[in-house]
Parts: structure tokens; C-alpha cells; sequence
């Protein structure tokens, strides 16, 4: 073949080969922002680093699955008892100071949560900070006497501290209370929601400070805190872990309309070319999302195909267009096409997946799964 031919066609090959990439990409943006996501996350770090799921987040997610949950409604967060279909466990990206710039002998941690990945069409229901506290000493524990109490105070930051100034000046109190330190998690939940909805609008957003300060006045209590003890002087004292997260419930109203109750329905599987659901399982596997996807692997989605053949009958589910529609196609196949095979009932999952920001977010969605099929 002459060279040039060959260059032709296979040039031809590459373009064809880059549509379809093209029309894979436009078909998964699609999909995407059905899904209510802007583009495709890419949660940083493998499978070993990333956060973990918390367990009220999986328990939601199988409640979501097992029947019973069905016939609830997937626009309501039984759990917290507000409006929503969006549960996102939002990272602490707040840093652990070490410069001990105000406050003597204490601990003190910047919180900060990062709202903007909530989209503007969300609804904010609610938005509850959790804080866990726990100590793992190195040394043997009848070394020092448990629990040790504590006292917490949490701050909103209302404005930026310039270099040299008076952070204090910055702070409003929150919240005080007394915790108890001990190797067992300790934890505290605040509603901060109206907060979190001020925090959502550009620059508006400082963050919390939350400082700790021992109650004993033992000199050797106190060394925990001591200025620049964030690496341990001697092996036995460690700092305390601080763990914060802010579970915020929101609604995307977009994708909620009405109650739909989940189907139990089992497709037949007698082979038949009548309009019909058919089984479908999508596997995330196949479409590349297991990174981003923890829950569930894949699922029953299902399809609707097959004709519409006059006379229409009642088991088609056909509308009275559509059985005028299979009559004018009898009489002039060529003039009319036969009705389209449909769905006609549409049933929601759940998803469980990691965003961009490394967030764990439960998401319901309406209308993924195929029940009903009819000629529309
Ligand atoms: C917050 O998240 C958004 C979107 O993921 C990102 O563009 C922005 O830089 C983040 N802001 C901060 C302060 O981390
Ligand atoms: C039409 O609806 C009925 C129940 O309303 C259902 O049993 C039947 O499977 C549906 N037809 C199709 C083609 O799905």
C-alpha cells in the first residue's frame, strides 16, 4: 500500500479512537454533574493513608441499604432529624500551634473547615462539631493518676490577626467546659450550624481556636503543656490527640422531589423482545471511580428496552398517546415510529465516597436505579 494511503488511515484510526475519548469524557461529565459533582474527585494518597470511614457514617449508609430504611424518605436524615441528602464528615485542616503565643501552659489548636465544598445550591441543615481528645502516655500508667480534668475553651476567630497583634482581640468564646484527658477517646459535639453557614461565604471563614489548659497545678501536670514540649522532652509525655470534625447535613434540592419508595420488585427473566426492564449491574470497577467510590462497589441499575407492539397492552404501562401512537404505526409503519421503552419507576441508593478535599460524604441519590419500564 502506498505510504501515504497508510498515513491517511491511520490517521483516520486516531481521530476516530480520540472521538470516542471525547464522547467517554462528555458522557462521564454528564454523569457527573447529575451525581451533583463538578468534575470527578481525586481524593489525595492511596487506599492505606486516607482517612478512614467514621462508624456513624457506615452505619447510615447500611441502614440506607437494608430494607427497612426503603420506604423512608432519602430528602431526610433520620439520624440528626433535619431535611437533607448530603452527610459530609468535613476534615479539620487546623493546625496544632506550637509557638504558645497566648496563653501560658496550654495547648492550643486552630480548627479550621473548609465549607466551599459544599456547592451554593446546598441547603445547610445543620453543621455539628465533634471533638475527640484522647493521651496515650508512654509511660506505664500508675505513673500518673487518671483521668486528669481539663478545662476547654473554644474560640471563633471573627477576623485575621496581624503579625504582632493581640490575638485574643480576634476571639469570641464559644463554648467552655472541662474535658478529662485519658487514654480512652473522649468526646464533645457542639451545633454550630449558623456559624458554618456564615463560614460558607468567601472570606468569611477564620476558623475556631480551641486551647487547653490543665486544671491541677502539679508542676509536673503541667510540663505536658510546657512551651515547646509539641516534641516530647522526656519519652513519658506526649501531647494529646485532638481530633475534630464538623458533620454537616445539607440539601441539595435539585435532587430531591418527591417520597419514592425503594422497589423489592425482581425482574423476570423470561426472554422476551416486549418492552421490559432488563438486570443491568454497573460495576465502578469498570468505569475507573473505585478510588473515589467506597461504597457500594457497584450496583443494580438496570435497563429499559424492547417494543411496543400494538395493540398496546396494560402491562405496558403505555399512556393514551402512546397506544394512539402504536395504532397510527400499525397502519403506517413508515409515516410513525413504534413508542419508546422507558422507565416509568425509578428507585434511589446511597453513595459513600471521598471528595476533593478528602471529605467521607453520604450522598442519596434519587431516581439511579430501574424499576418499571413502560412505552412512552
Ligand atoms: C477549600 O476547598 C476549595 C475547593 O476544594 C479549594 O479551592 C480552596 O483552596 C480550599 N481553601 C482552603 C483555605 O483550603
Ligand atoms: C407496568 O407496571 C406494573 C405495575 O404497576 C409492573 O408490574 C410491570 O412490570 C410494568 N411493566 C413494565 C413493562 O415494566
Amino acid at each position: 500500500m502506498c505510504p501515504l494511503l497508510l498515513f491517511a488511515l491511520c490517521l483516520l484510526v486516531v481521530r476516530a479512537v480520540s472521538h470516542v475519548g471525547e464522547e467517554k469524557k462528555n458522557q462521564e461529565r454528564l454523569f457527573l454533574s447529575s451525581l451533583g459533582l463538578s468534575e470527578r474527585p481525586r481524593p489525595s494518597g492511596n487506599q492505606q493513608t486516607r482517612r478512614h470511614v467514621p462508624s456513624a457514617l457506615w452505619r447510615m449508609f447500611r441502614r440506607s441499604q437494608n430494607s427497612q430504611a426503603q420506604v423512608s424518605d432519602p430528602c431526610t436524615v433520620s439520624e440528626y432529624g433535619v431535611r437533607g441528602n448530603i452527610i459530609r464528615y468535613v476534615q479539620d485542616q487546623g493546625e496544632l500551634v506550637s509557638g504558645w503565643s497566648s496563653c501560658q501552659a496550654c495547648l492550643e489548636k486552630q480548627l479550621f473547615f473548609n465549607m466551599s465544598v459544599l456547592q451554593p445550591v446546598e441547603l445547610l441543615s445543620l453543621a455539628q462539631l465533634e471533638i475527640k481528645f484522647y493521651w496515650q502516655p508512654l509511660i506505664s500508667a500508675e505513673l500518673l493518676r487518671w483521668p486528669r480534668a481539663l478545662s476547654m475553651y473554644l474560640y471563633k476567630v471573627i477576623r485575621p490577626t496581624l503579625k504582632g497583634a493581640n490575638p485574643q482581640a480576634n476571639r469570641r468564646l464559644v463554648v467552655s467546659q472541662s474535658v478529662w484527658l485519658q487514654p480512652e477517646p473522649t468526646s464533645i459535639t457542639l451545633d454550630l450550624t449558623s456559624l458554618a453557614e456564615k463560614w460558607r461565604r468567601p472570606g468569611h471563614n477564620y476558623g475556631l481556636v480551641l486551647e487547653l489548659l490543665p486544671l491541677g497545678a502539679h508542676p509536673e501536670e503541667l510540663l505536658l503543656f510546657h512551651p515547646g514540649n509539641s516534641l516530647p522532652v522526656e519519652p513519658a509525655f506526649t501531647l494529646p490527640v485532638i481530633q475534630a470534625s464538623l458533620v454537616a447535613v445539607s440539601l441539595n434540592p435539585h435532587q430531591c422531589r418527591s417520597r419514592q419508595k425503594r422497589s423489592t420488585v425482581h425482574l423476570p427473566v423470561t426472554p422476551s423482545n416486549v418492552c421490559k426492564a432488563r438486570t443491568l449491574y454497573i460495576d465502578f470497577k469498570d468505569v475507573g471511580w473505585q478510588d473515589w467510590i467506597i461504597a457500594p462497589q457497584g450496583y443494580m441499575a438496570n435497563y429499559c428496552h424492547g417494543e411496543c407492539p400494538f395493540p398496546l397492552s396494560e402491562s405496558l404501562n403505555g399512556t393514551n398517546h402512546a397506544i394512539l401512537q402504536t395504532l397510527v404505526h400499525s397502519l403506517d409503519p413508515h409515516s410513525t415510529p413504534q413508542p419508546c421503552c422507558v422507565p416509568v419507576r425509578l428507585s434511589p441508593i446511597s453513595m459513600l465516597y471521598y471528595d476533593n478535599n478528602d471529605n467521607v460524604v453520604l450522598r442519596h441519590y434519587q431516581d439511579m436505579v430501574v424499576d418499571e419500564c413502560g412505552c412512552r
